[in-house]
């Protein structure tokens, strides 16, 4: 987008390559666009591929050879109800658009691999009915996942076990531990919880611990990885000596 901070102006981008070409101690080996995240739809996404094959083959023309071709990453995964397309149609579309070419061509998929591999999971510590709304106060807080007071994310949140008949439910706001206003897992969600009970935050895979801090002397939480019927910890979770361990104290 021009308002954002990154790349070049497409407008620019050809007499840039050509001076970057001139330039002996510089070598110029590829492209890359990324033209933003959670596209849900593979149309814009090949466009873009488009307009980068067309811009590489006026750069060939004018004698600068690109050696590899990034189309970048931004394809949405299904947070709530999004209708996503797979990722088949982004690779087809865009290698569609690209042809037969030289160049090695490169994807960039982050979220829409691990995003619905990871659930952040959290203990209700309180239910605290408020006079404008109810709390669920819980283990988890921003410094674990903060999309949401971040980007106003939505994340779904489900009871790890169902609720036997009859547990009452409520709307809630899902919130931290944490001493901001902002730190919040998810607003006014309908649930059945009570004190104890473990809820599973959802598609937390990605932008999740990669984001995560120590904030308000929050140690970091353990990750588990499941694979088949088997669950193995692959990150161990963080100790309180840590935060403090890198500190000293001048003189
Ligand atoms: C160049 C580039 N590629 C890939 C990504 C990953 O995006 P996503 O995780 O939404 O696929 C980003 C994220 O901003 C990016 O800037």
């Amino acid at each position: 987008m021009r308002e954002t901070k990154f790349g070049v102006a497409h407008a620019d981008a050809e007499r840039l390559y050509r001076r970057a070409a001139a330039v002996p101690e510089l070598e110029v080996v590829g492209i890359g666009c990324h033209i933003g995240s959670l596209l849900n739809e593979a149309a814009p996404y090949v466009a873009a591929a488009q307009r980068l094959v067309e811009m590489v083959d006026r750069l060939e023309s004018a004698g600068v050879r690109l050696r590899h071709i990034d189309v970048g990453g931004g394809i949405g995964i299904r947070y709530k109800d999004e209708a996503t397309q797979p990722i088949e149609a982004f690779v087809r579309g865009t290698l569609a658009a690209l042809g037969r070419r030289p160049q090695t061509v490169v994807f960039d998929p982050g979220r829409s691999i691990v995003g619905n591999a990871g659930v952040l999971l959290t203990r209700v510590e309180y239910v605290k009915p408020g006079v404008a709304r109810n709390f669920l106060v819980v283990d988890a807080a921003m410094n674990d996942l903060i999309r949401p007071p971040l980007y106003g994310a939505w994340h779904d949140v489900r009871p790890v076990r169902e609720m036997e008949a009859g547990a009452a439910a409520a709307v809630y706001d899902v919130v931290g531990p944490v001493c901001e206003s902002a730190d919040f897992l998810a607003k006014e969600r309908r649930l059945a919880a009570r004190e104890g009970d473990l809820l599973a935050v959802l598609s937390a895979g990605a932008y999740g611990m990669v984001m995560s801090s120590n904030y308000n002397s929050r140690p970091r939480a353990a990750e588990i990885l499941v694979a088949g019927g088997e669950a193995r910890l692959v990150r161990r979770r963080e100790s309180v000596e840590e935060l403090f361990a890198a500190e000293r104290t001048p003189g």
